[in-house]
């Protein structure tokens, strides 16, 4: 099928290049040519693992391409998918300017029967909208324009993996013509056995928001759980894996932490909860998710507390600045959160992550960025884990302890194992683990 793209971000890359390798004929749109310039040269805005070598796999086969003029592309396309970004206004709710504004000008060169595929996160409600706007547009292709909803569940640092091998695919739409199209589409999948699911609109809409917030949900609760093991003297991954062996909760999502950030997760609650007060709806619950959510930094600031009494003139090294391992990505980085109460409290702070360093650099000017871990730790008063990078875990403990000024760890992602720690002669801090050692 003839598929034009438009947006180059995380979702319409990697869309792009999975339809590419799945031997469809893409084009990937974007308005920044800039970016376009440099997609053309093997180049990606940003660090995803195995996204490059799939794009140029595409770009070499000739099945995908770049373009910043969408003229041609799209009066040719068979499926345009809307990938543009739903950006969070003041109020929480979800910004769909751009989804309007991409709609308006592909309506422009549309020549035939097509199928718009809304695969940006967005609240219930928006296909219908997208497919007035393009139908006022349009007035002469109204029986032609057919909109779908197909929204993405992907990982950031597992998207290529999650792309070519998802769980799922969701499809809603209003008419057999809409389903087909996406049957076509995804057949080298579900040739595989990967199920399709199909449903009307709103459904898909809001599938994609609930799975969203469950997620976040069962962060929010075990780390909830971590607070009242810490008071109480338990265990909190113990705990979770007790109730992960229940089939009926799953032990994925329940890991207790520093909490969840990302472009997804922060911005996705909000834009739930402010839909669904639209519709006349109270979801304190959503709300609560996103109050424990912030807990675990101020939780994690205490305990760097604990260890240090006043942070003035105390150098701290944290360890990942990313929201999660595997991507370069700062955006709503707990790390990044923690980095600026330290910095409040009158710490130096020395961060280092494997990808990530630069963004957030950029991000929390006042953090300075070390060349690597033991950099970052040489002369620290104190070591926090703030991301579950593998390279953190398989830090060389015994270099680490000789390189800090004082053998304190705050692990704030429950990387190691704390009788090792103690034996090893750390004083260590977990999340949600009983504190045996207090002050200095
Ligand atoms: C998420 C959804 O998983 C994905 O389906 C959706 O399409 C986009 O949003 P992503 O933002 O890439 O994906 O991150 P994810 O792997 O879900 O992790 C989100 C955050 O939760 C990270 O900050 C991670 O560190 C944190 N997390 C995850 C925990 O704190 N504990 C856990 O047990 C799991």
């Amino acid at each position: 099928m003839r598929v034009v793209v438009v947006g180059t971000g995380h979702v319409g890359l990697l869309t792009a290049a999975t339809l590419a390798a799945l031997d469809h004929d893409v084009i990937g749109l974007d308005e920044d040519e800039e970016k376009i310039e440099r997609l053309g040269r093997g180049m990606s805005p940003f660090f995803e693992p195995e996204l490059l070598e799939l794009i140029e796999r595409g770009s070499s086969s000739g099945r995908l391409r770049f373009e910043v003029e969408p003229a041609d592309a799209v009066a040719k396309a068979d499926v345009l998918f809307i990938c543009v970004g739903t950006p969070a206004r003041a109020s929480g709710e979800a910004n769909l300017a751009s989804v309007e504004r991409s709609a308006r000008s592909l309506a422009r060169h549309l020549s035939g029967p097509v199928v718009v595929v809304e695969k940006s996160t967005v609240p219930a409600g928006t296909a219908d909208r997208l497919w007035k706007v393009l139908s006022r547009e349009r007035p002469d292709l109204v029986d032609e324009i057919e909109v779908v909803s197909n929204p993405e569940f992907l990982r950031e640092g597992q998207g290529v993996e999650d792309s070519l091998h998802p769980s799922r695919i969701l499809v809603g739409a209003r008419s057999v013509r809409g389903f087909e199209a996406m049957r076509r589409l995804y057949e080298p999948l579900t040739s595989e056995g990967i199920p399709l699911i199909e449903t009307d609109i709103a459904t898909a809409e809001l599938a994609k928001h609930a799975c969203n917030a469950f997620l976040a949900l069962k962060i929010s609760y075990v780390n909830a759980l971590a607070r009242l093991c810490e008071r109480a003297g338990g265990d909190v991954s113990a705990v979770a894996d007790v109730m992960g062996s229940d089939p009926r909760i799953g032990r994925a999502f329940l890991d207790a932490g520093l909490g969840y950030g990302g472009y997804c997760f922060p911005k996705d609650l909000q834009a739930f909860e402010r839909l669904a007060a639209r519709l006349g709806y109270d979801f304190p619950l959503v709300r609560e998710v996103a109050r424990i959510n912030d807990e675990a930094v101020h939780a994690t600031v205490e305990k760097v507390k604990d260890a240090l009494w006043n942070l003035e003139d105390k150098r701290i090294a944290l360890l990942g600045l990313s929201f999660k391992p595997r991507t370069d990505d700062v955006r709503f980085s707990p790390a990044l959160a923690l980095a600026r109460k330290l910095l409040d409290e009158g710490a130096t702070v020395v961060g280092y992550d494997p990808e990530a360093g630069a963004n957030a650099k950029s991000e929390v000017p006042d953090l300075a960025v070390a060349p690597s871990a033991y950099d970052a730790i040489d002369g620290a008063d104190c070591m926090v884990v703030s991301t579950d990078w593998e390279e953190f875990r398989l830090l060389d403990l015994e270099r680490a302890k000789g390189l800090l000024s004082h053998p304190i760890v705050v692990d704030a992602r429950n990387l190691f194992d704390p009788a090792e720690m103690r034996a090893r002669g750390f004083i260590y801090y977990g999340m949600g683990r009983a504190v045996e050692h207090r002050g200095l």
